[in-house]
């Protein structure tokens, strides 16, 4: 047998659905289930190996093809970019990119330069780039909610999938920016050189999804 077709999976809100359609495909995700702290677990009837990585990390070991493939949402590929093929849309992890502020906040009106919150600076810059509307954009970690309750920001472009968050902070969504979901990813030589069983795992989880 061939050495294993390595797969890269984000670790955390994918992995539950990313394991559940491994399994759904038959496989055997007994050891990725019972992991405990290890990170690189065989699924050894699919000759898979599955290494459980953070989301931007995902891209970077499938850009460099230490990794073969990857399973990583599609707001990380938008803020990372860089050199791998977006396979397959998998459907789950869905949410959206949105541009939100305080509840009733005119956010277009006057003159002077908002500032913009966000995990995603090169998401929300191309946003107001293709409005050629000029912004500052200011890198936050997490809970990008607090910058405009801190008064740091008049908006954030932030991920929002139940809307909870926003709501119960009295903030709103005043302009989607992209729908998000799970991307299935691979690296440029090893779709070249592992076609074959790419192209079948490919089909499996296309009659699966
Ligand atoms: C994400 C996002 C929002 C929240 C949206 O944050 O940045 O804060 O989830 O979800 P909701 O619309 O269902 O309320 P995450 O939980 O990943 O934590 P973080 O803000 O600390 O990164």
């Amino acid at each position: 047998m061939s050495k294993p077709l390595r797969i890269a999976l984000t670790k955390g809100r994918l992995e539950k659905d990313t394991v559940g359609l491994l399994e759904k495909l038959g496989f055997d995700c007994t050891a990725v289930r019972e992991k405990g702290r290890k990170l690189i677990l065989p699924v050894p009837d699919a000759n898979l190996e599955v290494v459980l990585a953070k989301a931007n990390d995902v891209i970077t070991y499938v850009e460099h093809g230490v990794c073969d493939m990857g399973v990583v949402g599609k707001d990380t590929i938008m803020e990372m970019k860089g050199k791998f093929f977006e396979l397959v849309d998998l459907g789950f992890g869905r949410c959206k990119f949105a541009l939100a502020t305080k509840k009733g906040f005119d956010f277009y009106s006057g003159f002077g330069i908002k500032t913009i919150a966000t995990k995603y600076p090169n998401v929300a810059r191309s946003f107001f780039e293709a409005k050629n509307m000029d912004t500052e954009i200011i890198k936050i970690e997490g809970s990008v909610e607090l910058a405009p309750l801190l008064e740091l920001a008049d908006g954030i472009v932030d991920i929002v999938e139940t809307g909870t968050t926003l709501k119960e902070n009295g903030l709103e969504v005043i302009e989607d920016v992209a729908p998000i979901s799970a991307r299935l990813i691979a690296n440029t030589v090893s779709l070249k050189l592992r076609h074959k069983e790419i192209e079948n795992l490919i089909k499996l989880i296309e009659e699966n999804l």
